[in-house]
């Protein structure tokens, strides 16, 4: 649909003008994501299974469908052509077995022979205690689904794990398949691996890799997989710091069945970005991830649902072995109207970019600083409401390298301030933010930091200002609404 025949879009973005700003309500009417995919209704959590198969990436993901609360753990199915249609399909795993009488738990997917296969965990509780194995599922039609009849494949955890043994990543390396299971013992995360030839009978390797005594106690969700010339491993650890999502950049040596990491960080640095899972679609490695986290009060479930995915993020190693990531190129078919501004200068002051209405369109806003000509100690761009009671900060602090997203006054949910390192000594800083009705995420400094909060506002009408505080900011700005 072109901008100009869509009345949504025509006021959308305004030009700088205090009279449009003053006439605007503040009317919030629902938190439904407008280009992010979520459950249809009630509860989700993890994706699992993400694969690409027959011109379709298939997503399933940790689904209760029957409240808005985490409940006996069903697979929600659903497929895309360019992650911005989402087509739901029927609920592809729900608990029936003894082995999984009390959830699937989050796993993985592969496609050999025309057929899909899915590998998840089945949970129960027996005597109190849960009880968590490894299983299959398969489907020739990418919808309907028969659990293994030898299931579970992998029914007891070995020696160096423990009772925590769940999230199966499946993946192909020469003939051979390698299965991770996530664990923990004696406070230490681990990463448990297996081998098969024939997806079926699951050998036990040992530890591929474990926390060093202060990465978390047990490591969820792991995921191995080969990114340039290097491996990276990803874990989602509890009893770290606020579950932060880390990965390691290293090498995999499949004959001794170690990895082995070079150095460490932190995946994302905003405080909803959990449980991300990554695969192979047609043409380079992209990662999804539960877009909210254990601790979140998530407004939402008071209108039935819970739950959404991040944008789909391309990962990719650069040439000095860091890692970057990037929303993927096709959101940029989101795009409809443009603002834009080259050569902002501003000196300790602010500059207003129009009103924009969260509840009608997406947000996507690009800075190019000119960080030679900038000498402000601190200098971004605020998302205010109308009466500038309620705000939304990324900014950069020129004296400490460090990038923040400040939602601490954003409105109901989360609160505080979260901050990134970004590389110092850089001529140029790019910021990225994509804002729908109730998330942000952030990417700055070419792909080697993102930030993702969920947030509620109390008004979607915003309006986004420049800002420099103690000295010059040299910047270009593009402003675009965002709408399927
Ligand atoms: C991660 C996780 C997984 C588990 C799933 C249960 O968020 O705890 O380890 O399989 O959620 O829903």
């Amino acid at each position: 649909m072109s901008a100009k025949n869509n009345s949504n879009y025509e006021s959308l973005l305004y030009k700088a003008d205090n009279s449009v700003i003053k006439a605007a309500a503040a009317v919030v009417d629902t938190y439904r994501l407008q280009y992010h995919f979520m459950p249809q209704a009630y509860w989700m959590n993890d994706p699992n299974g993400l694969v690409y198969w027959s011109g379709y990436y298939h997503v399933f993901y940790q689904h209760h469908p029957y409240s808005p609360d985490w409940g006996p753990m069903h697979w929600g199915h659903a497929r895309t052509k360019d992650f911005i249609n989402w087509e739901h399909l029927p609920i592809a795993l729900a608990p029936s077995e003894d082995y999984d009488a009390d959830g699937c738990f989050s796993g993985s997917a592969v496609v050999e022979d025309g057929v899909l296969h899915l590998f998840y965990t089945g949970y129960r509780i027996i005597d109190g205690q849960p009880v968590q194995v490894q299983c299959r599922a398969t489907s020739s039609d990418g919808i309907h689904f028969v659990k293994d009849p030898h299931n579970p494949l992998i029914s007891t955890y070995p020696p160096d794990g423990s009772a925590d043994f769940r999230d199966p990543k499946v993946w192909r390396h020469d003939d051979l398949w390698f299965m991770i299971v996530g664990s923990g013992k004696d406070g230490r995360g681990k990463v448990l691996l297996y081998k098969s030839s024939d997806l079926s009978q699951w050998h036990y390797v040992g530890v591929a890799a474990e926390s060093d005594g202060t990465q978390g106690t047990i490591w969820e969700c792991p995921d191995i997989f080969p990114l340039g010339s290097k491996h990276v491993l990803v874990v989602s650890p509890i009893g770290a710091e606020r579950r932060r999502v880390i990965y390691f950049v290293g090498e995999m040596d499949y004959e001794s069945g170690k990895f082995t990491a070079e150095y460490f960080k932190k995946l994302d640095y905003g405080p909803d970005f959990y449980a991300p899972q990554t695969f192979f679609g047609a043409d380079r490695r992209i990662l999804l991830a539960w877009m909210d986290s254990w601790e979140a009060n998530i407004a939402s479930k008071k209108d039935n649902w819970a739950g959404a995915l991040t944008l789909p993020r391309e990962l990719a190693m650069d040439r000095n072995g860091r890692l970057r990531i990037h929303p993927l190129p096709g959101l940029k078919e989101l795009r409809k109207e443009r603002v834009s501004a080259a050569n902002v200068l501003l000196e300790n002051n602010q500059r207003v970019f129009g009103l924009c209405d969260l509840q009608k369109i997406g947000l996507e806003v690009i800075l190019h600083a000119d960080l030679v000509g900038t000498t402000a100690s601190d200098f971004g761009i605020v998302f205010a409401d109308t009466r500038n009671s309620q705000q939304i900060t990324v900014g950069f602090k020129g004296n400490c390298g460090k990038l923040y997203l400040d939602i601490e006054n954003a409105g109901l949910g989360n609160k505080g301030i979260f901050w990134a390192e970004l590389l110092p000594q850089q001529e140029k800083l790019d910021i990225r933010i994509f804002l729908d009705r109730s998330s942000i995420e952030v990417f700055a400094d070419n792909g080697a930091a993102s930030m993702t909060a969920r947030i509620y506002p109390r008004s979607h009408k915003l309006v986004p200002q420049l800002f420099a505080v103690d000295g010059k900011l040299t910047t270009s700005i593009e402003l675009w609404s965002l709408a399927k």
